[in-house]
């Protein structure tokens, strides 16, 4: 099977979806692999490392779409790569459909096989391919946050870890799943304290054990949600329910309440967000403000942190893209059902019912699925 790996084009986009030992693997297997040129530099790989283990590096992003039967990205489709697709190609990458019902019809009005990192699961019902971003982003959130509640950037003066006398910062994070756990182990260890709040009581039984004294678990209802952001100074929202767009827990009410030069990082923003006022912002421009709250919601966050997150990212696609490219989705899906529940849309209809329900569509799974 022919494979593309494109440069990606989004904002501020360091990521590469394969690294040089991934094309190797599929050149041994007898894929030819087409790699455009200066995809790999953001994540220190050379056009000279992909063409030392056999690949083929081709000058532009529309070769690379023009060449592949199995197109590998890392962002969703941007606007000027989905006229590049053609009926039938498979597109193996981060779709995020629930957050776009718009980015949804055109990937069904191209005929495309579209195959989502995010909803693929393991054999424990994990999502293999969503945690290592989830695992770099939760690390990150901290740090932007505290970032953000420096004066000079529009927060309130505030250290997150305190000094001897005077109280660290309060963080709130909504969401106690791979992001949110990471959220609190960089929190905590920077010294804040910190609650995580979560709808699923064993997982905050769990947490509540293994996680340093400086943590507190709450469960998540409306009502705890809003004496914690009135107490808070950074909030990092990190909900999520597979598929789905994210459920909106903070309004803009709420915001009224929160202490001026607040801070939310809203991580759950590629999903569409968990708080009413997110709207996604780029590394370039990461934060505004709304009723004196900083919000912070970068779609791509694990990409300003290209190498470790590249490594991180292909560790995680690597054995399903080698899977895919022997055997053919059908059979992939047909072999591994978890793998089957990544498979979001074929020849223009949708066959995930979690991203039917979020776009109001219909549902058609493919034969055989879970
Ligand atoms: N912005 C970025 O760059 C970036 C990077 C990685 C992940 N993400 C996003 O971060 C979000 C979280 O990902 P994850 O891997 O941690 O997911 P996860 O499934 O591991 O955790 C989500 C948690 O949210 C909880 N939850 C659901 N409804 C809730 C509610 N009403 N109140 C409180 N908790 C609730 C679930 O019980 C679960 O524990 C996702 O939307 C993911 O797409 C964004």
């Amino acid at each position: 099977m022919r494979i593309g790996v494109p440069k990606e084009i989004k904002s501020d986009e360091y990521r590469v979806a394969m690294m040089p030992v991934g094309a190797e693997m599929l050149v041994k297997g007898g894929h030819p692999v087409f790699i455009e040129t200066q995809a790999g530099v953001g994540s220190g790989f050379s056009d000279d490392d992909y063409r030392a283990v056999g690949a083929t590096i081709v000058a532009t992003h529309e070769e690379v779409f023009d060449k592949a039967e199995l197109l590998i990205k890392v962002k969703e489709p941007q606007p000027a790569e989905i006229g590049l697709f053609r009926p039938g190609q498979v597109v193996f990458t981060y779709f995020h459909f629930a957050a776009s019902p718009e980015l949804t019809q055109a990937c069904l009005e191209s005929g495309i096989t579209a195959i989502a990192y995010e909803t693929i699961r393991d054999k424990a019902g994990r999502l293999p391919c969503l945690t290592p971003m989830s695992e770099i982003a939760g690390k990150l959130a901290p740090m932007e946050g505290g970032k953000y509640l420096e004066k000079p950037m529009m927060g309130r003066g505030i250290l997150l870890g305190g000094v001897p006398g005077v109280a660290p910062a309060h963080v709130v994070i909504l969401g106690a799943g791979v992001v949110g756990t990471n959220a609190a182990k960089v929190a905590a260890g920077l010294g804040a304290t910190v609650v995580l709040m979560d709808v699923n009581l064993e997982r905050l039984r769990y947490l509540d054990d293994v996680m340093p004294a400086n943590v507190h678990t709450l469960y998540s209802d409306p009502h705890t949600i809003r004496e914690q952001l009135r107490l808070a100074d950074l909030v990092i929202g990190s909900v999520l329910i597979p598929g789905a767009k994210a459920p909106q827990l903070v309004n803009r009410q709420h915001l009224k309440e929160m202490k001026n030069g607040s801070v939310i990082v809203d991580v759950a923003i590629d999903q569409g967000g968990s708080i009413e006022t997110s709207r996604p912002t780029t590394h370039q421009n990461p934060t505004y403000v709304v009723e004196g709250v900083v919000h912070y919601c970068v779609t791509n966050m694990p990409g300003a942190v290209g190498r470790t997150s590249t490594i991180a990212l292909c560790n995680a696609t690597l054995p399903y893209a080698v899977k895919l490219a022997n055997k053919g989705y059908e059979q992939a899906a047909c072999d591994d059902p978890g793998f089957g529940e990544g498979i979001n849309l074929v020849a223009g209809r949708i066959t995930n019912a979690a991203v039917a329900e979020s776009v109001h569509m219909k549902c058609q799974p493919l034969k055989g699925s879970r």
